[in-house]
């Protein structure tokens, strides 16, 4: 058998369906809003990659910070046989952690990106000879069945990507979680940390413009897809800071009254001039905020790492 291999989870026609779904109601609805995993078709994960590297955005340094040095610690207390990874993307900053699970026997990348999934596979593969690599092109917020590969598991889930959810679908998404765990798994979770906001603002609204770009990459999903009319130049990126909530917003603000048009879904939406759309929430953590969703989702903080700076932590949890 080759050890690389990529299973599709759902058919191709069920993604599209849930696209025309969270376009029509997103769209729909006030404020209009569209769920942030669309970002990610080839281009947008490229993008990403491109933000990972940029001066203003830290999380990606300070967690990769955290896992060179505190992989071997990690290694050692979940003493994983598989590592299902959610969200993996490129997978680059988990490659500390592949290193020091010395008795690794199979590591999981899930991601709806299959352009991120085959790179990243292939890449580890020639790095890690012997290594089975099963990659799951799947969304990780509907029901997940994972390969019947060797316990104990731990489940990464790295980046901040579950400041992307709302609170209501953290706890939906991490009572989920648990259930794929058994006694003697474990759960790292990555989470960014509430900070200055002009340091966080900064993040979310580059200089270079890479992340206007990300957040625009949306519309040209949903026009591709769907055939919808949006001319990205007429709605400018925002990143707004909400104390009240702790997390960044992502906006995409129409510049003018315009009407885009959605032929697949035989929709018309009307823009007021200034009126936003949210791409994207990015919610920011404190340590007793990570502990309460965990222990609500049944799962027991054991231990905490942050870099240096206290920007961005990671966080083992085992099931209670
Ligand atoms: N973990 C990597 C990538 C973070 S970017 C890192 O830390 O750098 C977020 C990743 O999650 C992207 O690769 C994107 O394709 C994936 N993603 C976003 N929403 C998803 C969903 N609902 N289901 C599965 N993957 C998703
Ligand atoms: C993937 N996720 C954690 C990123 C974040 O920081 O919320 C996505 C991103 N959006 C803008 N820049 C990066």
């Amino acid at each position: 058998m080759s050890p690389f291999r990529i299973t599709r989870t759902l058919p191709e026609d069920a993604t599209d369906a849930a696209l025309r779904t969270d376009v029509r109601d997103g769209l729909s609805a006030f404020p209009r809003t569209l769920p942030p995993k669309w970002f990610y078709d080839a281009h947008g994960s490229d993008l990403f990659e491109r933000i990972t590297g940029l001066p203003e955005y830290y999380p990606t340094r300070a967690e990769r910070e955290i896992l060179v040095d505190c992989s071997a610690e990690i290694a050692a207390a979940a003493g994983a046989r598989t590592l299902v990874e959610l969200g993996s993307g490129s997978s680059e900053k988990t490659r500390h952690l592949i290193a020091a699970l010395t008795g690794l026997h199979t590591y999981v990348p899930v991601d709806v990106s299959e352009s991120a999934l085959t790179q990243a596979g292939r890449a580890l593969i020639a790095e890690r000879p012997g290594l089975g690599v099963h990659a799951l092109i799947a969304d990780f917020t509907a029901p997940l069945t994972l390969p019947d590969t060797p316990g104990p598991r731990l489940l990464a889930f790295l980046g901040g990507t579950i400041g992307n959810l709302v609170p209501d679908e953290r706890a939906a998404f991490l009572a989920s979680v648990r259930g794929l765990l058994a006694p003697g798994d474990a759960l790292l979770l990555g989470t960014d940390l509430v900070k200055d906001e002009d340091v966080l603002v900064r993040a979310y609204d580059d200089a270079a413009g890479v992340t206007a770009a990300f957040n625009k990459n949306v519309l040209a999903v949903v026009n591709r897809e769907l055939g919808a009319d949006f001319d990205p130049g007429a709605f400018d990126h925002v990143a707004l800071w909400d104390a009240e909530n702790e997390w960044i917003e992502m906006r995409l603000r129409s510049r003018t009254a315009q009407t885009v048009k959605i032929p697949a879904l035989d929709l018309a939406v009307d823009f007021a001039a200034g009126e936003d759309l949210r791409t994207e929430v990015s919610a920011k953590f404190r340590q007793e905020g990570v502990r309460a969703e965990l222990s609500a989702a049944g799962l027991e903080l054991t231990h905490w790492w942050t870099d240096r700076e206290g920007r961005f932590a990671l966080s083992l949890s085992a099931v209670r």
